[in-house]
């Protein structure tokens, strides 16, 4: 009996080849069936709950699993993903040299939501798909952009008057998962909401939330006492927040970062908060030059000590369990609908 079968031939196992093979060598194919390994690599590892849910999506597929926490050099990371199929990391960078190192490897998913810690272009490459986990850490960092924004506008918890987030203006600089959830909770603290992301062409998005859609990155910042920054960090955002926008925002006003450090120009904020005695920066992700900035701006400044937004036991178990899933879903099904280097 003559049989199609999708057979793997080659590093992604989900190609569209498609090969007649002998029933009789399909059943030894499925007899001696590799099992999966995947490894998860995590500088700064997950949260113990995360670690169980992970283990027990890829038992019940039946896969191999290979914990590598808190490596300290690279070296660790080339040899554990030597003969891995799957790799699940956090804030890890997989570069060009990991991804060569690693012969078997066909998927690699981000525990979170920013990919820039993985090089896209050699992953292609190789073949091997990359995927983020979308959504599953935005309400952490959504809560801690509101939390830096009362931090900020109550002296950093210090004695002096403060003043109230109901009435003011914020700015949602990118109307992504992050973005949205920011909308939402500033909206019920009785803020007036507006944002801008050329991306997201239906108004209808902005419409259901009550937040206004402005058309440009400047009519945002001249307008908002609060700014919110979840852009991503690509080619075309990083270093495109500085000077200009920060001059142009009215007095008193607060940026506050939850994106990435790199979308900063960091010349351009000292200028404009050295010129701007009533600017303020609040950041979870220390700029290169935060001791500078500190002496500038005083309380006017805080960066978390740590990257912290996605670092709730919730998200922390979200991601991780969200990773382990898309990876069996891939490998068994061939779903690549959260990959990123398509
Ligand atoms: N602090 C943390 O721990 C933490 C955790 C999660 C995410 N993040 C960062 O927060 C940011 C947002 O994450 P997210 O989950 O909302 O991402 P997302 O992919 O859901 O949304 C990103 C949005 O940015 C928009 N965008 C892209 N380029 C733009 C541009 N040039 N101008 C305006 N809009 C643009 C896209 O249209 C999209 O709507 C990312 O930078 C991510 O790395 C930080």
């Amino acid at each position: 009996m003559g049989y199609t079968y999708h057979v793997p031939t080659g590093r992604n196992p989900f190609c569209n080849e498609v090969i007649e093979w002998e029933s009789s060598e399909v059943f030894e194919l499925i007899a001696n069936k590799r099992v999966m390994k995947i490894l998860i690599a995590t500088e700064k590892p997950f949260a113990p709950k995360a670690v169980a849910g992970i283990r027990e999506v890829f038992d019940a597929a039946g896969y191999e699993v290979v914990l590598l926490e808190k490596y300290s050099d690279k070296s660790e990371l080339l040899a554990a993903v030597a003969d891995v199929d799957g790799l699940i990391i956090r804030s890890d960078k997989v570069t060009a040299e990991v991804l060569a190192a690693a012969e078997q490897l066909k998927i690699v998913v981000r525990a979170g939501a920013g990919y820039d810690n993985v090089d896209l272009e050699a992953a292609s490459e190789r073949g091997v798909v990359v995927m983020n986990t979308p959504g599953q850490n935005s309400n952490a960092v959504a809560e801690l952009a509101l939390g830096m924004m009362i931090y900020m506008s109550r002296n950093q918890f210090t004695p002096g008057t403060g003043f109230e987030l109901q009435g003011k203006s914020v700015g949602i600089h990118a109307y992504g998962n992050v973005g949205r959830l920011v909308a939402r909770k500033a909206k019920a603290m009785g803020m007036e909401v507006m944002a801008y992301d050329p991306f997201v062409k239906d108004d209808a998005v902005f419409e259901a939330d009550g937040v206004k859609k402005v058309e440009s990155v400047e009519e945002l910042y001249s307008n908002a006492d609060f700014l919110s920054l979840h852009i991503p960090a690509t080619a075309q955002t990083k270093g495109s927040i500085g000077y200009k926008l920060l001059m142009s925002m009215p007095k008193g006003a607060t940026l506050v970062n939850t994106a990435r450090k790199e979308v900063m120009d960091e010349c351009g904020l000292q200028a404009a908060l050295s010129e701007r005695t009533d600017l303020k920066y609040v950041t979870d992700i220390a700029p290169d030059s935060a001791e500078e900035l500190a002496k500038i701006a005083g309380k006017r400044f805080f960066a978390t000590p740590k990257k912290m937004g996605a670092e709730t036991a919730e998200a922390n178990i979200n991601a991780a369990v969200a990773a382990a899933r898309q990876i069996v879903d891939f490998l068994e099904n061939g779903n690549t609908r959260f990959q990123v280097n398509k």
